[in-house]
């Protein structure tokens, strides 16, 4: 099994193009040559300042949302052809944020998923309970079938291209950061999941992130859990220290 540790930052909406170059230079050198993979995932307005200063570099660049349509009358959208056209090569995919803010559906998330699938662009898929769900105990059941809907019509071989975050709702943005056991009891039964459904390949070989207060005096533990294989982080991800950390955790 060699799943190689992710971290990957959601930048949100935060920073301007100008506020992006300056970070971004400071990034690259303070992550070069750092252990985990890295990935910054910014606002649309900030991908061509970002894949540009990455050219050469450790860091991958990704969107935090596209379109499902490939071009049209969808005004304010953006396409998979558009992101790919920059040189992004990941997107992340149905974040809580987008579900509750923006109307994002399990189908919608289903059919970004394929239709990032389909033009070669890596999904961050992301999926998690709310509070009262945990405390209804139907986290592990929700989760499951967030992520039976949001893959459907992939192969096998297709899932093992999707990053899987899992970020419990409470979690994110809060600094009440799931316990190491909380966050890798549900990561694992994500990967149990990919088993019943794909097999073991696709289980062992599928990267599973969690998300939600990542930062950088908890992510060594998190990311030492045996089926947590990186994380989604916001906030910390916009402080180069912090980052860098998470990089190397
Ligand atoms: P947070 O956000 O690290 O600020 O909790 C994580 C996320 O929403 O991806």
């Amino acid at each position: 099994m060699a799943r190689k540790i992710l971290a990957a930052g959601n930048w949100k909406m935060n920073k301007t193009a100008s506020e992006a170059a300056s970070f971004i230079k400071e990034l690259a050198e303070s992550v070069k040559g750092a252990k985990n993979e890295v990935l910054i995932c910014v606002p649309f307005t900030n991908l061509e300042t970002a894949v540009k200063l990455t050219e050469g570099t450790n860091i991958s660049v990704g969107a935090e949302n596209m379109d499902y349509h490939d071009s049209g009358a969808y005004t304010g959208e953006v396409s998979a052809d558009m992101l790919l056209d920059l040189g992004v090569k990941y997107v992340v995919i149905g974040h809580s944020e987008r579900r509750e803010y923006y109307n994002e559906t399990d189908k919608t998330v289903n059919a970004k998923v394929l239709k990032a699938i389909e033009k070669g662009i890596t999904p961050v898929l992301c999926c998690g309970e709310s509070l009262e769900q945990r405390e209804d105990n139907i986290t592990f059941e929700w989760v499951r079938m967030q992520i039976k809907i949001a893959l459907k019509g992939l192969s096998a071989e297709d899932v093992k291209k999707v990053v899987i975050a899992y970020e419990p709702i409470w979690a994110i943005g809060t600094g009440k950061t799931a316990t190491n056991e909380q966050a890798d009891e549900v990561c694992a039964d994500i990967r149990a999941c990919l088993r019943e459904v794909y097999g073991d390949d696709v289980a062992d070989n599928t990267r599973i992130l969690y998300g939600g207060s990542v930062n950088a005096g908890n992510a060594a533990e998190l990311f030492a859990m045996n089926d947590i294989d990186g994380g989604l982080v916001g906030g910390a991800s916009l402080k180069v220290a912090d980052f860098t950390t998470i990089a190397n955790a």
